[in-house]
């Protein structure tokens, strides 16, 4: 699997990446108002429309001429996804509100700041993630997690397969919610819910609910059992536990805010390779001050630095150093290539 930076920036980095951090931090303070207050924001990040998606009453429609892959890693379930170079190639052709397939395949990039982020496909940081919650293991059973700035969505389809309680995947864009993000949980969706909600410690899940022998040669193909169709809401008790939702993290955190009384708290927020735009880092580090549970934890996964863009961790370390809510541990380097890094982030003290 190819992964490139091929990033168009329609933001001025150049200031972000040469300025003395601190400096940088107090200058993009300075554009910025405090969330605390939520009925007037001004950020630099492009406030794109919150939206919830609902999936489709006839969800197979969604799985139509579908090419999937399978991510399997030790003991953790096979995660489905939709093979990138297929959807790519035939994805097109598909009805696109945003437009946003034809102008980054007419600039050949992977990131048009402000109009597509990222999110058609898979970041190398999501294995590395998914590689250390194979090898410490988490308990999602039960819990309520949300899968930030989730492309393809494999770390929610994990915590949904290790029986999380309810996960939520947001996207900036509304077609990766609907054209990718959604599919791939219909992948991993299965008309049978035993074996699923189990807890972590059955490391024989395979995924499939029980799937037969025939399932297994299908799984070995890159197909997902036959079992696992998505058959709708009202069918799919698997499904009844997802949200969706696409725009800026600063409208998602108002819906979020506004919409639910009380809004939710996550047990576990997971977000991979979204801290490369130091413009985003206070609509971020709001999203986890606001929706994070006391006791909950962030998995943070990215690269050291993101070259052309300017972010990455020691930026966003500095920032949240600086705002002093949260303390963050190192969990995972990766040193070969350029530098990886999945790290965690807690609340330093309650009531933050
Ligand atoms: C590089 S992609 C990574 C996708 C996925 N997490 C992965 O690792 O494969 C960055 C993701 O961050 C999200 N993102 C970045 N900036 C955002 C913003 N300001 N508001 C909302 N989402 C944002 C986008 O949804 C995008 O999918």
């Amino acid at each position: 699997m190819a992964f490139s930076f091929n990033f168009d920036l329609q933001i001025k980095t150049d200031e972000v990446v040469h300025q003395d951090r601190t400096e940088t931090d107090q200058g993009l303070e300075a554009k910025r108002m405090d969330l605390t207050d939520t009925k007037e924001k001004v950020y630099p990040e492009k406030d794109k429309e919150a939206k919830e998606h609902t999936p489709p009453r006839d969800c197979q429609s969604l799985l139509e001429d579908a090419v999937c892959e399978t991510f399997t890693l030790g003991t953790l379930p096979p995660i489905h996804f939709l093979n990138e170079s297929v959807f790519e190639r035939t994805v097109s052709e598909l009805f696109d509100g945003e437009d946003i397939l034809s102008r980054t395949a007419a600039q050949n990039t992977d990131l048009i700041s402000g109009v597509y982020e990222g999110g058609l496909k898979v970041w190398e940081c999501t294995y590395d993630l998914l590689e250390h919650l194979e090898v410490e293991g988490e308990a999602f059973s039960g819990k309520r997690v949300l899968d930030l700035g989730c492309g393809a969505g494999l770390l929610g389809i994990l915590a949904l397969k290790r029986g999380a309680r309810e996960v939520h995947f947001q996207d900036y864009n509304s077609t990766v919610i609907e054209r990718l993000t959604l599919p791939n949980v219909l992948l991993n969706c299965e008309d049978d819910d035993d074996d699923d909600d189990d807890d972590d410690d059955d490391d024989d899940d395979d995924g499939g609910g029980g799937a037969g022998k025939g399932d297994e040669e299908r799984e070995k193909d890159g197909c997902p059992p036959s079992k696992m169709r998505a058959t709708g809401p009202p069918q799919n008790p698997q499904l009844d536990r997802c949200r969706f939702f696409s725009g800026s993290w600063t409208t998602f955190l108002t819906q979020m805010l506004h919409d639910n009384d009380p809004p939710p708290k996550y047990d576990l927020i997971m977000t991979s390779e979204t801290i490369y735009n130091a413009d985003y880092y206070p609509a971020l580090h709001e999203v986890f001050r606001r929706l994070l549970d006391q006791g909950g934890l962030v998995y943070l996964a990215t690269k050291a630095h993101y070259f052309g863009v300017g972010g990455g961790l020691y930026l966003f370390q500095n920032y949240v150093e600086q705002k002093d809510v949260f303390k963050m541990k190192c969990l995972k380097d990766v040193e070969q290539g350029l530098q990886r890094h999945v790290v965690a982030l807690s609340f330093k003290k309650p009531d933050q």
